[in-house]
């Protein structure tokens, strides 16, 4: 399950739907940036790191070797879990992932600053720093945190080269190595007892013929390789990503789904063709409750973005998608959809893959007219007015893929599932005869 937009696609909900199916659930790329809202018994808590699957007491959970891991904050994670009396003893981490360290912060806060009007708008949390020394090949790893006298020697060496950045680059205090090394020996014998090799633990569930769940974190135009970049994550959301998030072959994988939002967020620094930065906008933000889960910041809003819909089919290979908050429009006079782009008085149907020609995209859309009822109460497709139902099945036409679930307010109940996106049937090859939009 992959976000089909920017990220925030509401995720979270669709994947708590889908947990309920699977035996594992895995995250496969990303870290603390991403965020999702939990309630259970009456109180609401974050998870930044954990699946949500968590919460099912059978569902084994991964955080897979494509990941990011600040362990100061998934132990605080874990604090959460244990106080609300849910047991983490299916949660399993990979020994491969690599591991966040306050430098990566530190290095992660400075470079933003330092970038002035150039900011990506990152969350802070050291994501692209910690993916980067992975690059770079000088990142520790789970496996390094377990063995005692690797992680002496490695961060002893790595605080050493990494002071010099932060005392010459960034003019900020040097870190001491000792007071590093006792704090992340604490957080390993805390995190001990969940390291496992988890591509070998998710190749015997799909042994054991077990549904497995690979969740995506973030966004397709998020993705470093295929999204928006620079301002992007460091990370692969895309769907390919779960691959070698998680350590199984493609031929694993049987479907994918993707989660759009009936418009469209954006958090962060970059171009958004669709971004409304009137009243509407704020309209929007305030129906939807429109704020980061990590940092807080508010989205920016815009209308649905159909040209990155279908980018984000193509890229990812979606067999179908789920679109959630539809019921935010419910009180719209007229709702736009952005069919096609228009630069210098040329359309463009696909993505521009310069930076700058997408900054100077400007969106040409099709205005279709509100519903101006609630929607929240709608049980099946039928319950929906039918300028809902029309503009569901506009955006089905333009992304080129079938709806399987239509969600309409945070409750699990408020969900509309048109088809079974586990068992259904899978898409085939449609649309092989290219069709393109018509623009209005
Ligand atoms: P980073 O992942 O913290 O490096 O941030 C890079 C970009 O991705 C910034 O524009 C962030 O706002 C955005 N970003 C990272 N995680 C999320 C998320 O979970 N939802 C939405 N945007 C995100």
């Amino acid at each position: 399950m992959i976000g089909a937009q920017w990220g925030d696609e509401g995720k979270g909900k669709i994947t708590d739907l889908l947990s309920r199916s699977a035996h594992v659930v895995v995250r496969y790329q990303g870290g603390v940036n991403a965020g999702h809202t939990v309630v259970v018994k009456g109180q609401t808590f974050k998870l930044h790191l954990i699946p949500s699957g968590i919460l099912y007491p059978d569902t084994e959970c991964v955080i897979g070797n494509g990941t990011v891991i600040d362990p100061k904050a998934l132990i605080v994670e874990l604090d959460t879990l244990a106080e609300l009396g849910i047991s983490a003893e299916n949660l399993f981490i990979s020994s491969s992932a690599h591991v966040t360290m306050p430098y990566h912060r530190m290095i992660d806060q400075a470079a933003e600053e330092r970038r002035g009007n150039k900011k990506i708008g990152t969350t802070k949390r050291g994501i692209g720093p910690t993916y980067a020394d992975k690059s770079e090949r000088t990142g520790i790893r789970i496996i390094d945190l377990m063995e005692t006298e690797v992680l002496k020697e490695q961060i002893e060496w790595t605080v050493q080269y990494k002071n010099v950045v932060l005392e010459n680059l960034y003019d900020l205090p040097p870190l001491d190595a000792k007071a590093v090394i006792e704090e992340y020996m604490g957080y390993a014998d805390r995190l001990r007892s969940h390291v496992v090799d988890s591509s070998l633990l998710i190749n015997q569930a799909v042994r054991q013929r077990k549904n497995i769940l690979f969740e995506g974190a973030q966004g397709t135009l998020l993705d470093l390789d295929h999204g928006t970049y620079p301002y992007v994550t460091s990370s692969n959301p895309v769907a390919g990503g779960a691959c070698i998030g998680s350590g199984v072959g493609p031929t694993m994988i049987d479907r994918v789904i993707g989660v759009a939002k009936a418009y469209t967020t954006r958090v962060g620094e970059g171009p958004f063709p669709t971004e409304l930065c009137d009243g509407l906008g704020d309209q929007l933000c305030a129906l939807g409750a429109e704020f980061g889960t990590t940092t807080g910041r508010q989205r920016r809003c815009g209308w649905f973005d159909a040209v990155i819909g279908r980018y984000a089919v193509r890229i990812n290979g979606i067999d179908c998608v789920a679109i959630t908050k539809l019921d935010v429009l419910d009180e719209m006079e007229e709702i736009q959809v952005c069919v096609a782009y228009e630069i210098d008085g040329e359309k463009h149907h696909e993505l521009p893959s310069s930076a700058r020609q997408f900054a100077r995209c400007q969106p040409i859309y099709k205005t279709m007219p509100g519903w101006k009822q609630s929607t929240s109460h709608c049980k099946s497709l039928d319950d929906l007015p039918q300028e809902a139902l029309n503009y569901l099945k506009f955006l089905a036409e333009l992304m080129e893929v079938p709806i399987a679930i239509v969600s309409l307010g945070a409750s699990r109940d408020q969900t509309i599932i048109v088809e079974d996106p586990i068992h259904g049937p899978k898409r085939a090859l449609l649309y092989e005869n290219g069709i393109t939009p018509q623009v209005a």
